[in-house]
């Protein structure tokens, strides 16, 4: 049987495709639940070979969230069970998630996720992606991914509590491009009002003057994630992941159109009015849901921990209007679609 050093959830995601490099470069040992076959691993790993990493460290345990047991056979779980660190950040997200989709991975499924980390001999630590939004809003009945991801971060922490298992919860904003090269496998989001500015179709600001939209790039995070369990004090610590200098969204609209060569929105509308317009039919000719308002708002996230940390880590932040800029040529240079096709089970 192998010995692993790290477990992944969500290893062919967004924020764990940047992870996995991380991980591996350090000379980790690291597995991925894996949903689908054994293609989805060899892509992968050039995937990870690619970016940095090790390919050859990353192996793939067969198994589903939504499954109990993770769907995990005895000897993969045996594998499983010889992690010193977990990374929970498989989760479905989307717009309009169905509520039994997401109580059964996203917070069922992260109560599996920490019955196999309470039967892990060497854990040494969880770490657990949360969002960012929920100290602001609490439930909204409108949202089954926001609401889950909320439950699930309750019940982790409950059950962490109990068990003693060290826990470590990112809460991470919105997360667009590497800061490198502006590269993402994720297209919504911010890539949706990116793709409205460009085709000339986003007319109006969302939000008043001291609306932003925060973003974080995923080199960031994903160092962030994979360095932060090499502190002690980390244990039990809970972290804000986003820019805090995003400027308001006018202005970050403003620097995008500028350096994409298109016309910016000049003209504030209120959020909730905007989402109804989208919601009435402006959303065929914008292109944008209304959903991806819901990251506009006027709050300020507790950020300080975080950045202590990447201070301690060696971490700087990006800036976050090159990043936003970077960000929006990858997207436009790619028609706002992946490059390669990515496997999906
Ligand atoms: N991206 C953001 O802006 C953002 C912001 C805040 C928090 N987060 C949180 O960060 C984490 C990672 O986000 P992401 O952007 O990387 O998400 P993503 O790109 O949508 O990736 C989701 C990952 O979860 C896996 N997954 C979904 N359902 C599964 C199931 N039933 N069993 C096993 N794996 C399953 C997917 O595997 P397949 O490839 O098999 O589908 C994929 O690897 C999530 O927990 C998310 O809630 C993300």
């Amino acid at each position: 049987m192998t010995d692993i050093d790290a477990l992944v959830t969500g290893g062919t995601g967004f924020i764990g495709r940047w992870l996995l490099p991380e991980l591996t470069a350090e000379g980790q040992r690291t597995a991925v639940l894996l949903r689908g076959s054994g293609n989805r691993l060899r892509e992968l790993r050039s995937w990870v070979d690619a970016h940095g990493g090790r390919g050859d460290l990353v192996l793939g345990l067969s198994g589903d969230l939504a499954a109990p047991g993770l769907g995990l056979d005895a000897e993969d779980l045996a594998v499983a069970r010889t992690a010193r660190r977990m990374f929970h950040l498989g989760a479905a997200m989307s717009y309009g998630l169905a509520p039994e989709i997401a109580e059964e991975v996203n917070v069922q499924g992260s109560e599996r996720v920490t019955a196999l980390a309470a039967s892990s001999p060497c854990l040494e630590r969880l770490v657990l992606a949360s969002g960012f939004q929920h100290r602001r809003s609490g439930r909204l009945s409108t949202n089954r991914y926001h609401d889950s991801k909320l439950d699930a971060d309750a019940r982790v922490r409950l059950l962490t509590q109990a068990q003693g298992i060290p826990l470590t919860t990112v809460h991470p904003g919105p997360t667009v491009g590497d800061s490198r090269t502006g590269e993402t496998t994720q297209f919504w989001g911010w890539p949706d009002l990116v793709h409205a500015l460009h085709r000339g179709r986003l007319p109006l600001v969302p939000g008043g003057r001291d609306h932003w939209f925060p973003l974080v790039a995923v080199d960031f995070l994903a160092r962030f994630i994979s360095r932060a369990p090499h502190l002690a004090d980390t244990a039990g610590g809970q972290y804000w992941l986003l820019h805090a200098d995003t400027p308001p969204l006018a202005d970050l609209l403003a620097a995008v159109a500028g350096d994409l060569g298109v016309r910016a929105p000049r003209v504030h509308v209120p959020v909730p009015l905007a989402a109804l317009g989208l919601r009435a039919g402006l959303s065929r000719w914008t292109g944008l849901p209304a959903e991806a308002l819901v990251f506009v708002s006027n709050d300020r996230f507790p950020v300080a921990d975080a950045q202590r940390i990447a201070s301690a880590l060696d971490l700087t932040e990006p800036d976050p209007i090159d990043l936003a800029c970077t960000t929006a040529r990858f997207l436009v240079a790619h028609d706002f679609q992946a490059p390669t096709p990515i496997h999906r089970p």
